[in-house]
């Protein structure tokens, strides 16, 4: 088996952890290497050059769109550019993990996904916490019972962040609230009402509540803000015996019954490794006529930005969006999206 040969494209502050990654999987034997680093920053690049030493840095992708060194590549440049740079390097047969949100219009990100199945490339989305340890424990205490009747979930992404002149909230922290009600639920909300307001800047949304109506009556209620001095990256699940209470970045869970609160045993991973040895072990099993599962799918991914889309809309037109979702007729892409939760990726070490 050939090694995979990555390149990252986008060496900001997101480029450099899988930068780091990447290399360390290197390191510690797995088949997958870093080919290149690109951005088009010389300061991101210098910055690169004295985290990492001597790496092939480069200020431009399109040489790499022809080199047989690169088996795929790793998106972390700005929302606006991942459509671009990941259509071209599809159409040039290169394996392609796009940050979330997988591209910025719901357009874009099937487009995407077509043209990952029409040349046969693996097309998976940056939603990290497919990974996260504490999202599957939580996911076996809900299908387990000990919450009774669950009643509804709720989901916290706040921080604080400079006032921000070219994003809005929902597209920024919005992907993985609605990636991880999937995970949970197994379904996509069916309607969606959003409120929000920018504060410090006219030009975009600093902080929005989103309600999200799915078809079991077991609804979302996501509260995402750039402008609470507590970060936040936490999900509740409420039902009629207790709730469940996760925080995503510890993968601390606890329970809390009528009796008291108990921490539910997670064993904490590390998410992102995961996720680039998740991606390299869907190159692996690529060529091979079997089927495998890509729980990290482009489709996934599209999915969710059409939820992004529709939040934004319900926000402009002040009124509640029905969400119609492709009608996947592809079942073997189907299975690629829905409650698909394998073990540890298999990538062979060297
Ligand atoms: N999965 C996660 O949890 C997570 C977390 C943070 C960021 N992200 C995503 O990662 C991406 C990058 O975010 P960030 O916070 O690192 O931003 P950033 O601004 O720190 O970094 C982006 C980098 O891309 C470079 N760049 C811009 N255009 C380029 C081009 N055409 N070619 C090469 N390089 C280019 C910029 O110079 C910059 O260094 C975003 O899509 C973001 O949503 C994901």
């Amino acid at each position: 088996m050939e090694r995979i040969n990555i390149a990252v494209i986008g060496a900001g502050y997101w480029g450099r952890k899988v930068i780091s990654e990447i290399l360390g999987l290197s390191r510690d034997g797995f088949n997958l290497g870093l080919r290149s680093v690109v951005d088009s920053s010389p300061d991101a690049i210098e910055y690169c050059r004295r985290e990492f030493g001597h790496l092939d840095y480069r200020s431009d992708y399109h040489d790499l769109l022809s080199d047989p060194e690169v088996s795929a590549v790793h998106i972390c440049s700005p929302n606006n550019t991942h459509f671009q740079i990941a259509s071209e390097f599809i159409r040039r047969g290169k394996h392609v993990l796009v940050e979330k949100p997988l591209a910025a219009n719901s357009a874009d990100a099937f487009e995407l996904v077509r043209l990952a199945r029409e040349h046969g490339r693996v097309l998976c989305t940056g939603h990290v916490h497919r990974f996260n340890n504490g999202v599957r424990a939580l996911r076996r205490l809900m299908t387990s019972g000990v919450l009774g009747d669950l009643y509804y979930l709720h989901l916290k992404w706040t921080g604080l962040l400079a006032s921000q002149s070219n994003r809005e909230v929902i597209s920024d922290l919005g992907p993985h609230p609605f990636d991880i009600c999937n995970n949970l639920l197994d379904t996509w909300p069916r309607k969606v009402s959003c409120r929000g307001r920018g504060f410090r800047t006219n030009a975009g949304y600093e902080m929005a509540n989103i309600y999200s109506e799915h078809p079991s009556g077991l609804d979302a209620g996501i509260e995402l803000s750039w402008l609470d001095m507590e970060k936040h990256r936490d999900v509740s699940v409420v039902g009629s015996d207790g709730a469940a209470r996760l925080d995503c970045i510890d993968q601390r869970l606890i329970l809390q019954r009528k009796g008291g609160a108990e921490p539910v045993l997670v064993l904490p991973n590390n998410t992102l490794r995961e996720e680039v040895l998740h991606f390299a072990s869907c190159i692996e099993h690529n060529p091979s006529p079997e089927p495998y599962q890509n729980i990290a799918s482009g489709t996934l991914g599209a999915s969710v930005v059409r939820l992004l889309e529709a939040s934004k809309r319900s926000l402009e037109e002040d009124r509640t969006i029905r969400v119609e979702m492709p009608h996947l007729e592809d079942s073997s892409i189907r299975e690629q999206v829905i409650g698909l939760h394998p073990e540890q990726p298999s990538v062979r070490g060297a």
